[in-house]
């Protein structure tokens, strides 16, 4: 990548990697001594109970909150705090790197979906006839172009979610960690979603879920990440 920090992934290095990561709010321990490595192109699953600390740590993961012990290295590069204020690096990890909130009311803050889409096109300096194209190629692939020009707060649950997933698409990220996807979406809804998951292995992306959802486990849930409350993870399959 041109004009990028000086973070090219090494042979055989995983993409993401926690070594060790401990994660507390106030002092009550959410992450203990969790430690897993993830490859480019692999898709994990996140699973365990309400409050087991699956969305904390996916938060983690994109940089927006920081463990309290341990180390998290994305692409060889421990993301820390002060890591994280420097603004190139912020940028340029927050394109390689996107988080899919678990309510879509804290994602989408724009006044028309059209903005929302082009938002972080505009933000990664693009010319704006290829920021007008990847918009209008989400809105298509999300099939939410008679959206378009409604402010998002109107939006059902389902029609949040699926413009909140199109942001997403504009950026082209190489990580797309997402919690809960499936929520709000009705059968018709999550049963395009698995095609779309499945369209972004295929393009060899990273995919990291957080789901309490059986047939997104059945279908993505090769590798999980098993996360107990306030406790260790377990690795498994
Ligand atoms: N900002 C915060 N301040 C204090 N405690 C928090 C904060 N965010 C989360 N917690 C607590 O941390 C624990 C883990 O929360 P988290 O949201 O990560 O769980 P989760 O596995 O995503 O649950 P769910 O399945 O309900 O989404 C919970 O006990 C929660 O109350
Ligand atoms: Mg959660």
């Amino acid at each position: 990548m041109n004009d990028s920090p000086d973070t090219t992934t090494k042979a055989n290095e995983p993409q993401l990697c926690l070594q060790d990561v401990c994660c507390a709010y106030d002092g009550v321990p959410v992450l203990s001594h969790l430690s897993a490595s993830i490859s480019p192109g692999e898709t994990i699953c996140l699973t365990g109970p309400n409050g087991a600390g699956k969305s904390t740590l996916l938060k983690l993961l994109n940089g927006l909150i920081f463990p309290e012990q341990g180390t998290y290295l994305f692409e060889g590069t421990a993301i820390t705090a002060s890591l994280m204020r420097d603004h190139r690096y912020s940028k340029w990890f927050h394109q390689r790197v996107s988080f899919l909130w678990q309510n879509p009311d804290t994602q989408l803050f724009c006044s028309t979906v059209t903005e929302e889409l082009a938002f972080g096109p505009i933000q990664m300096g693009l010319p704006s006839a290829e920021v007008r194209q990847r918009v209008d190629d989400a809105l298509q692939a999300l099939s939410i172009a008679h959206l378009r020009d409604r402010a998002p707060y109107s939006l059902s649950g389902g029609e949040k979610k699926r413009v909140a997933l199109a942001s997403l698409l504009t950026m082209n990220p190489a990580v797309w960690t997402m919690d809960e996807p499936e929520s709000f979406l009705d059968a018709a809804g999550r049963a395009w979603l698995m095609e779309f998951l499945q369209a972004l292995q295929r393009a060899g992306k990273t995919l990291i879920m957080a789901t309490h959802d059986r047939e997104l486990l059945q279908a993505f849930g090769q590798h999980t990440l098993a996360l107990t409350p306030a406790s260790s993870a377990q690795q498994a399959g």
